[in-house]
């Protein structure tokens, strides 16, 4: 699967967003997210972020493994002011702009 990592966040540009054909990119408050198993490996979105934040799971940098964590838990584990995970929604246009990180981007210092 694809990831979004650390260059997201706090820009959340959203032009990948646009480009994925299965609409799996879920927008939170300062990064986006893949979903694991919607995400159909197409790599449409990967050449369009402005900041290279995208990448195949495998291929993130050293030391961001966290991300590929949080692209999985953001939707295996209830968000915060959630009672339930969001699981597979199917689409982002669904459940629109979720305006909430897990706790690890909620967090994070770049
Ligand atoms: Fe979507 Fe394809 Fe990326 S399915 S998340 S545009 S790899
Ligand atoms: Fe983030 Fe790049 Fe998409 S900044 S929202 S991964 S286009």
């Amino acid at each position: 699967t694809f990831v979004i990592g650390a260059a997201c966040v706090d820009v959340l540009d959203r032009a990948c967003v646009e480009e994925c054909p299965v609409d799996c990119i879920y927008t939170g408050d300062r990064m986006a997210y893949i979903h694991p198993t919607e995400c159909v490996d197409c790599g449409a979105c990967e050449p369009v972020c402005p900041v290279e934040a995208i990448s195949l799971a495998e291929d993130v940098a050293a030391g961001q493994e966290g991300f590929v964590t949080a692209n999985a838990a953001f939707f295996d584990v209830a968000l915060p002011g959630r009672d339930t995970p969001l699981g597979s929604p199917g689409g982002a246009a669904v459940v629109g702009d979720l305006g909430v990180d897990t706790p690890f981007v909620a967090e994070y210092r770049k």
